[in-house]
């Protein structure tokens, strides 16, 4: 198959695959490193809730009920549902000398997965986009303005990324991974991501919402409205969520 063999995809894992020999003679990746994580000092901060009152539901049902959603409720999410939603995904649940582990894995415990998200109709958050704050727990607020039409629109105008309640936005900040694994961390990063994203939206299902995990979108305009430079720091992976419809008796 060379025209696979020809890919820069299939270039890159080649690149990164470890074997015996290449352990043997790995050395330590020349690249410097950063921060754990990252802080927006001049932004308003925003304390999210820290107890939710969210109905036990079985892992077998969350498994079973899962599926990608793309039409939403216009009612809005409220902010405690948000805060779990925050949590489900990149929460810190636990303490091994400077390791704050979370909810999702992460290779090497490096948490080099960032979260935004666009609100559009949060209970008792005005509309903008925002970083969340996994240290503390809090969301920095980044824009003043409803970003929904042109969260869409950078996701290959995909319309129903604007009718959604909240859009999460994960990027990459690859010296976090790569300093420490070189060119495999980068598989490492992609990864992380997957497992936040799933776990997103197993905890939407338990509080009656649901998802989409978009892939689909134009890297250099998420990059843009979330004021990143794409090389640092760069979008991976987005996630449409709302409350389901319910069925009318
Ligand atoms: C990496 C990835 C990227 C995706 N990108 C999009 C997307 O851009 N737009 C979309 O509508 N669905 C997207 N999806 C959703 C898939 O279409 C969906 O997961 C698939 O059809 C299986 O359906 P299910 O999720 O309901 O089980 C993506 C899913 C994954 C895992």
């Amino acid at each position: 198959m060379p025209e696979l063999k020809g890919t820069k995809g299939f270039q890159y894992l080649e690149g990164s695959r470890f074997d015996r020999l290449s352990m043997e003679n790995r050395q330590k990746p020349a690249i410097t490193k950063v921060e754990p994580f990252k802080y927006y000092p001049h932004s308003d901060k925003i304390p999210l809730p820290r107890s939710w009152n969210i109905a036990q539901e079985n892992i077998t049902s969350l498994l079973q009920h899962r599926r990608s959603l793309r039409k939403y409720s216009t009612k809005p999410v409220s902010l405690e549902h948000l805060a779990f939603l925050l949590w489900a995904s990149q929460g810190i649940t636990g303490q091994a000398g400077k390791y704050l582990f979370r909810t999702a894995p992460s290779g090497g415990a490096l948490y080099p997965v960032e979260t935004y998200i666009s609100a559009h109709s949060i209970e008792g958050l005005d509309a903008g986009l925002y970083h969340f704050d996994a240290e503390h727990f809090a969301l920095d607020r980044l824009t003043e303005q409803n970003e929904a039409e042109a969260v869409a629109q950078a996701c290959l105008d995909q319309k129903f990324m604007a009718q959604a309640a909240v859009v999460f936005l994960w990027t990459g900040i690859f010296r976090r991974a790569m300093s420490k694994y070189g060119d495999r961390g980068m598989r490492y990063i992609l990864l992380d991501a997957g497992h936040i994203c799933q776990n997103l939206l197993l905890a939407a299902e338990a509080v009656g919402c649901g998802g989409c995990p978009v892939g689909a979108f134009y890297d250099n305009e998420l990059n843009q409205l979330l004021q990143i430079d794409g090389e640092e720091e760069s979008i991976l992976y987005a996630a449409s969520l709302g409350r389901k419809i319910l069925p009318r008796r």
